[in-house]
């Protein structure tokens, strides 16, 4: 079988695409997967352009992502759509892209054009998963509880001095500080901040509107952050309980990816009754999005009131050596390349 291994591409998270597709790479030639497979990587440049498995191949062993090139005009943009001719010769697709242009839907609409089965969520999970607006409609609608929060447009925060102040006003009234103004878009914590102060408040508005027409802002919680995977189909599975722990103000992007500033604890020292409570609530969440195949649910505990309340699903959860998803698959029995195997077992069903 070809497994077509799709990486890097169009979003802040390029580098760690390449990090999560060059243990998945290590993986699928470990035991049990080497007889079974034949992996082709194909590399998504950051300006779009699709590299063929040698140079692919390159960028995996040397981790270090290709410069961009311009992509020109409308009608010069051709290259994008030609994609390396072995191409055609895939059997099933693994894309491992993280956040825009790759983990919300495009890619997977992509492959569905294409007609060749690929590992995770189909177009509608994955776009629900990645916008953090409709993502929470879909949660409440499944009667998940979640922190307060309020949606607005980026033409309300910068073509509008009139509505602008009275939006200000809505926010401080309606969730006071701190609170999380986040675009509904990204992932890896990029462009959000948090805010203690109305001048605090209207530069992240402000930054948050540059990268996203449509922003979140929430009622900060104070609470422990709790991590589940799920793995599987319509009859999926979630894995034990873990929690993330750091020492900065929140995990951030710089929190996430510096070497030893956050730990992660497997299982998660939890009262019993919590961890299966945020099992359950893992379950529901994959089920309300209708994900497939993995993806990994992130929880706030409130610890002093005992509630769980649900933050986000990632649908392309990060899949490096040492992170949360496959060591939570890991630390429940099974193993990074049975993980991989399962994976693409699913993506055929
Ligand atoms: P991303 O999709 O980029 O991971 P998140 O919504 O998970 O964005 O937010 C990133 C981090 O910001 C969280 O892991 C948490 O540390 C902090 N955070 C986000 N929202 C809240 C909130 N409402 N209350 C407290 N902390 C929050
Ligand atoms: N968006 C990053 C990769 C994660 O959720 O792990
Ligand atoms: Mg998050």
């Amino acid at each position: 079988l070809r497994v077509g291994l799709l990486f890097g591409g169009c979003s802040g998270e390029h580098e760690v695409s390449i990090r999560s597709a060059r243990a998945i790479a290590n993986a699928l030639n470990t035991d049990p997967n080497p007889s079974k497979y034949e992996v082709l990587p194909f590399y998504i440049q950051k300006d779009g352009r699709w590299q063929s498995p040698d140079i692919a191949q390159s960028v995996l062993e040397s981790g270090v992502p290709l410069p961009s090139e311009e992509t020109g005009s409308p009608t010069t943009r051709t290259h994008l759509w030609q994609f390396p001719p072995l191409a055609a010769e895939i059997d099933v697709w693994f894309p491992i892209l993280h956040g825009p242009n790759g983990e919300d839907g495009t890619i997977q609409g992509l492959l569905q054009l294409m007609q060749v089965p690929y590992v995770g969520s189909g177009v509608l999970a994955s776009s629900v998963g990645m916008d953090k607006i409709a993502m929470k409609s879909a949660f409440a609608q499944a009667g998940l509880a979640q922190v307060k929060y309020m949606t607005v447009n980026r033409s309300q925060v910068w073509s509008n001095p009139c509505v602008y102040p009275k939006l200000c006003d809505e926010i401080e009234a309606t969730l006071g500080y701190p609170c999380f103004v986040k675009p509904a878009n990204l992932g890896s914590s990029v462009g959000i901040a948090k805010v203690r102060s109305r001048a605090q408040l209207e530069a992240a508005l402000d930054s948050a509107a540059s990268y996203d027409r449509r922003l979140i802002v929430e009622a900060g919680v104070v609470a422990r952050e709790v991590e589940c995977a799920v793995l599987g189909n319509d009859q999926a599975q979630a894995s034990i309980v873990g929690e993330i722990t750091y020492n900065s103000d929140f995990y951030d992007y710089e929190t996430k990816y510096t070497e030893g500033r956050a730990d992660l604890h497997i299982p998660a020292l939890l009262p019993e009754a919590i961890a299966a409570q945020v099992q359950t609530l893992a379950l529901q969440a994959f089920a309300a999005v209708d994900a497939a195949g993995l993806a990994r649910i992130d929880f706030f505990y409130v610890e002093s009131t005992g509630e769980v309340l649900i933050n986000e699903i990632n649908t392309l959860p990060g899949f490096t050596a040492t992170s949360m998803y496959p060591q939570l698959w890991a630390a429940s029995g099974v193993a990074f390349p049975t993980l991989v195997d399962q994976l693409i077992q699913f993506a055929l069903e």
